[in-house]
């Protein structure tokens, strides 16, 4: 078992200027989705979960003991805002709309509950996520259970966004009409505005 001091010995520092540290440094950005891609919300959405899943690689970072104070600083932030609205977009306006489209034999209500579900325990063990990292950027170092629990967070969003990516979102290609993607459009726009 390695423990914390351990972990944080072995990260190459950051402050070298060694140029095989820059593209590094690239991977710790969590890319801003694209201006006017609300108009088209399945795209968004798609785009977020790619965010997502840049959000996950810099858990394991952390959870390997590397800490780029301003790339966890925008980990945090992501996940109290973005991450956060993303899931009130799905389940405020997505799913519901969803569901209007689609025919039982979809089986979209158990699809969606099984998501729901998934949203809850991200919710449940958000707290300490953000607890652990506020935490170990200021020590800049990780205890060997905190490092687990930001590991199976960030494999709990990988295999959520890929379970959305690979059955919602092509069920919401084939039955959301035009009217229904206005809709969600606008809903998900009216979140951000009164935000
Ligand atoms: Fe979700
Ligand atoms: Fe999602």
């Amino acid at each position: 078992m390695m423990a914390a001091q351990e972990i944080s010995n072995n990260i190459p520092s950051r402050s070298s200027g060694d140029g095989d540290l820059d593209i590094d440094a690239t991977m710790w950005r969590i890319e801003s989705t694209p201006k006017g891609l609300i108009d088209e919300p399945l795209d968004f959405l798609f785009a977020e979960h790619h965010r997502q899943r840049q959000a996950a690689l810099i858990l394991t970072f952390v959870a390997d003991g590397q800490f780029d104070e301003a790339g966890v600083q925008e980990l945090i932030e992501f996940l109290q805002n973005d991450f956060a609205l993303h899931v009130q977009d799905e389940e405020l306006g997505f799913f519901p709309i969803l569901k209007s489209c689609c025919p039982p034999e979809d089986n979209i209500d158990s699809i969606v509950a099984r998501l729901v579900e998934e949203h809850k325990k991200d919710e449940l063990i958000g707290e300490d996520i953000l607890k652990i990292l506020k935490t170990s950027v200021l020590t800049r170092a990780i205890t060997q259970e905190e490092s687990r629990e930001l590991r199976a967070f960030a494999e709990h969003i990988r295999q959520h966004l890929a379970f959305e990516n690979a059955v919602l979102l092509p069920i919401a290609r084939a039955r959301m009409d035009e009217a229904a993607l206005a809709h969600l459009s606008a809903d998900m726009k009216g979140r951000r505005s009164s935000a």
